[in-house]
């Protein structure tokens, strides 16, 4: 819980031209209420959504991100975007969870041009669970410089995540539970750390060599993870001539 009664979040919604946004739009008519602090931009579809643009809004002190489709299997285009949208947030997510940011300020929902009360009930639900978690990086007590270093190596990555999402994610089941439930197996926990946690780790670990040398230790303490992972992922690294191990400390070998 946020002990900053006078924080007001910053809040970001994409949502479909053909669903969302009408529901938002019945939801106006009809007077219903949500939080004047959401932003809404209306896109074609929620396939458009592109991881970078949520790491982007979250590099620019957005406190909490939504996106709005239409139901499963109701996408207005044939290549069922919502189905891609729901695969990147979930992996999004997983990736949050890993930087240690709150993974609940990502939300993806399926409101139709008729729900305009469910579209008020999910921003008012939002909204007051954004505020509970407090603004981003001092909720989750990762200091702004260590948020923005960690935002800065995901962002380096996306390219490389978009494909590993377009070749081994792009899943179509019938109901949220499916994918509730593969994206909590542990089939879905290896293949995360093959195809991205390690990168994720790496490219983390290389941005910190750069600017100093650094002890397995003093990286450990930085980026929270545990010496021997980071030491396995140093000498892959060092392998390939990337790094060198020198006096106890590890250098970027390229500088
Ligand atoms: Fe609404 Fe694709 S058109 S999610």
């Amino acid at each position: 819980m946020s002990n900053d009664s006078k924080f007001t979040p910053k809040l970001i919604g994409m949502i479909c031209n053909w669903c969302c946004y009408g529901g938002a739009d019945l939801c106006g008519v009809s007077r219903f209420q949500y939080p004047p602090y959401i932003r809404l931009i209306r896109i074609m579809c929620s396939a458009r959504v592109d991881m970078k643009h949520i790491f982007r809004a979250f590099s620019n002190g957005t406190d909490g991100m939504f996106i709005g489709g239409c139901h499963l299997s109701d996408c207005h285009y044939i290549t069922h975007g919502n189905y891609y949208a729901l695969n990147m947030v979930l992996v999004v997510k997983k990736i949050m969870e890993h930087m240690g940011i709150n993974p609940k300020r990502l939300r993806i929902e399926w409101v139709s041009a008729g729900e305009g009360i469910r579209f008020a009930n999910v921003m008012n639900e939002f909204g007051r669970e954004i505020e509970s978690l407090g603004p981003l990086g001092k909720g989750e007590r990762i200091s702004e410089i260590n948020l923005e270093f960690k935002l800065n190596a995901i962002t380096r990555l996306i390219p490389y995540i978009r494909v590993a999402i377009n070749e081994r994610l792009r899943l179509q089941f019938e109901t949220m539970e499916e994918y509730e439930a593969f994206y909590g197996s542990e089939e879905f926990a290896r293949l995360y750390d093959d195809l991205i946690g390690d990168k994720l780790a790496i490219s983390q670990i290389m941005l910190l060599l750069r600017e100093r040398s650094l002890s397995t230790r003093e990286i450990s303490e930085v980026l929270g993870l545990n010496q021997s992972d980071i030491s396995r992922h140093l000498n892959n690294t060092a392998r390939q001539g990337l790094v060198r191990y020198e006096e106890g400390r590890w250098r970027f070998a390229l500088a």
